[in-house]
């Protein structure tokens, strides 16, 4: 049976990127409790040609790759520093590509990161209501963390998270992807157990 594959995309435009490290922490807690296949990417991997595609034969290979990585996914997690209250503009820019039907049922981890923690409710005021145009299933616990979570880890190189009540809420959320996940096999499992009873 092949691994379910997860993956994260983020809306840093710089690196290195602490709403990216946030995203991935909850990949590796999720890794942590299923053999999933976990691929990790930002608007940068999208490539500078981006910002400027309308429709979505204008887009840069590595961009439309992405496009293509997100509908294919069987989960997602997906981050953004907030900026001006909201996600970052070239986030939402790359999720304007996404056919809607795509991501219909799909599990969706939110996070966000900020300069402080005035802006908390952003994962549940622009991240809920967008993925919700999608009639994706967003998980009930969406994460959300300030730069004053975070210390500088491999000499400057990375964000390591320090504040154990974020690492509670990334346990819990890596709880609730896992067990979507792990319901996703078993069903797709006893559907083709069904299909060669038949056949
Ligand atoms: C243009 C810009 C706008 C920002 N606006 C906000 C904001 O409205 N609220 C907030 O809490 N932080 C704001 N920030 C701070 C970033 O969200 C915060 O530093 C974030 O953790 C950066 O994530 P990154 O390391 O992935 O880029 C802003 C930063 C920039 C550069």
């Amino acid at each position: 049976m092949s691994r379910p594959r997860v993956v994260i995309f983020t809306g840093n435009i710089r690196r290195p990127s602490r709403s990216r490290a946030l995203a991935e922490a909850l990949g590796a807690e999720v890794e942590r409790r299923l053999s999933i296949e976990l691929r990790s990417y930002d608007v940068l991997d999208a490539g500078p040609g981006l910002g400027s595609a309308l429709v979505r034969n204008d887009l840069p290979l590595p961009a439309a790759r992405i496009v293509d990585e997100i509908e294919s996914a069987n989960a997602l997690i997906v981050g953004t520093p907030v900026y001006k209250g909201a996600y970052t503009g070239l986030f939402k820019h790359l999720i304007d590509f996404i056919t809607p039907d795509q991501l219909a049922g799909k599990p969706v981890a939110l996070t966000a990161t900020g300069g402080g923690a005035r802006h908390a409710l952003v994962v549940e005021h622009t991240l809920r209501p967008l993925f919700g145009f999608f009639a994706a299933l967003t998980l009930p616990t969406a994460i959300y963390a300030s730069d004053a979570d975070f210390t500088a880890s491999h000499g400057g190189a990375g964000h390591a998270l320090t504040d154990a009540g974020i690492r509670n809420r990334l346990a819990n959320a890596a709880d609730e992807l896992a067990g979507l996940l792990s319901r996703q096999a078993s069903g797709a499992e006893a559907a083709k157990r069904a299909a060669y009873a038949v056949n």
